[in-house]
């Protein structure tokens, strides 16, 4: 791994994609927030390992060695990358961030009257796992989309030690912002509450220090996924102290999760195999242990300032252009972290629409739609409780065409300023409908499409 050059560092940059009028454009993905590229040296990596591949935890050949030393070694690294003492703490390999917390409601003993705060700037996430658990009340937000502060420390008091945890994202896939996460977890503990971040959206961006637990501004749960993070090979990452997992059964039992069985009884393996049922996938692990030692190597105050620049660029072009209205904060705010999401519509045109002349016309994936968020598009949408019911009844007649929503370009390592010029031509060609297309948006899909334009169909996948 000697090549730190972002710009070149993930595969797929150079691909060209057809666009409409028969040309063929190279490929810019704003849409990193969803999904990374696969890092060159993961790809690599995977490539000198699939030699290697075997069974894990079950084999006696060499490979099966290998693999599983492979497969061991990543939980500690993912462990060591954010900062958590693996004395204290497990890791537990899941599919994504959804099923980590999904595994994290069922396995807090949640008590009847807990209550976890969470937020209304989650991804659902970090919201509807714990509605299922345990009694959830959300922080505010204010019009700019930052968590409210003051209604948190307000909630705390109110609820006092009904509240068991506080879930909150690490930043926003909506707006990039970034709460007060030290801060909070620190009001959290001294309110007798555990604290959790979803940090799907900040592990690919920042550099994490859960701390040791007892610290008053310590994590006492993490989440991510792996293929937000350069590694998009099915790994996602619960991390916990391992007490509250070696208390009690696992939550979902098999093959691999046992020391012994006999007819009656059962004996629980150790951490964190009692917590991963059946056979692991250690591709995906070896994956996210390559993009760690990458993101590591390369340098976090070098990723972080690099994709600042490309948000504060970002929001420069957008202030000169009329007719784009932007949600969270309009302009860098110069001592506050944001990662590189932004969310914006382009007035007189349907986000679905707009997305679509991006990607027909100037081969540039964004994003569109409610992002999973929908409470937090809401409020920053300014719908009503009464407009959200009209939407509803809309979908539940089928209605999808006019589903309110934005457009959020999102950056990875790799994009490049150039990349957000070419971004704004497209953006400046849709605001003074210079574009080429007729576009419609279908009734059901609410996707959005230009007339008599199919892409090619690709062979082969
Ligand atoms: C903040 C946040 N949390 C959780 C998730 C869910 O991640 P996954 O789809 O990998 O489960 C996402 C996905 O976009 C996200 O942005």
């Amino acid at each position: 791994m000697k090549n730190y050059d972002f710009k070149n560092a993930v595969v797929g940059t150079n691909v060209l994609v057809p666009v409409l009028g028969g040309a063929k454009k190279k490929y810019i993905n704003f849409d990193n927030a969803a999904s990374t590229p696969p890092l060159k040296y993961v790809w690599e990596t995977l490539h000198k390992f699939k030699d290697y591949y075997s069974s894990v935890h079950r084999g006696t050949g060499f490979k099966s060695i290998i693999s599983t030393k492979a497969y061991d070694d990543a939980h500690v690294k993912a462990l060591r990358f954010v900062g958590a003492d693996p004395g204290c703490f497990t890791a537990i390999f899941m599919k994504n961030t959804s099923d980590a917390l999904n595994k994290l409601a069922r396995r807090i003993n949640f008590r009847r009257g807990d209550i976890v705060l969470s937020s209304l700037m989650e991804h659902h996430s970090n919201d509807l796992p714990w509605r299922a658990a345990a009694k959830t009340v959300h922080i505010e937000i204010d019009g700019l989309g930052y968590l409210d502060l003051d209604d948190y420390k307000k909630k705390l008091k109110k609820y006092g030690r009904k509240v068991r945890l506080v879930a909150v994202t690490g930043a926003s896939n909506v707006s990039g912002l970034i709460p007060p996460l030290k801060k909070m977890a620190e009001m959290a503990h001294r309110a007798g509450a555990e604290f959790l971040v979803d940090a799907a959206q900040l592990t690919p961006h920042r550099k994490i220090k859960m701390g040791k637990p007892g610290e008053p501004d310590s994590f006492d749960y993490l989440a991510f996924s792996a293929h937000k993070m350069y590694a998009p090979f099915g790994t996602g990452v619960l991390i916990g102290p391992k007490k509250i997992f070696l208390r009690g059964d696992p939550d979902s039992v098999g093959g691999g999760t046992v020391n012994y069985v006999t007819r009656s009884e059962v004996q629980w393996a150790h951490l964190p195999d009692k917590e991963e049922a059946g056979s692991p996938n250690v591709v995906g692990a070896v994956a996210l242990s390559a993009a760690i030692d990458f993101l590591d190597k390369a340098g976090f105050s070098r990723i972080a300032a690099h994709e600042k620049e490309l948000t504060r660029y970002a929001l420069e072009r957008f202030s000169d252009i009329d007719g784009v209205t932007l949600y969270g904060p309009k302009t860098w705010v110069a001592g506050e972290d944001r990662v590189g999401a932004i969310s914006f519509n382009v007035d007189n045109h349907y986000h679905a629409a707009a997305a679509a002349i991006l990607s027909y016309e100037g081969a540039i994936a964004v994003r569109n739609g409610c992002f999973c968020a929908h409470p937090y598009i809401q409020r920053l949408l300014r719908l009503s409780d009464k407009d959200s019911k009209v939407y509803r009844d809309e979908i539940n007649r089928k209605i999808r065409s006019h589903i309110p929503g934005m457009i959020r370009i999102s950056f990875g390592l790799y994009n490049t300023r150039s990349e957000i010029d070419r971004f704004f031509e497209m953006l400046e060609k849709i605001v003074t409908r210079k574009y080429k297309g007729n576009y419609y948006v279908g009734r059901r899909s609410g996707e959005a499409f230009p007339r008599n334009f199919r892409f090619p169909r690709m062979t082969g996948f």
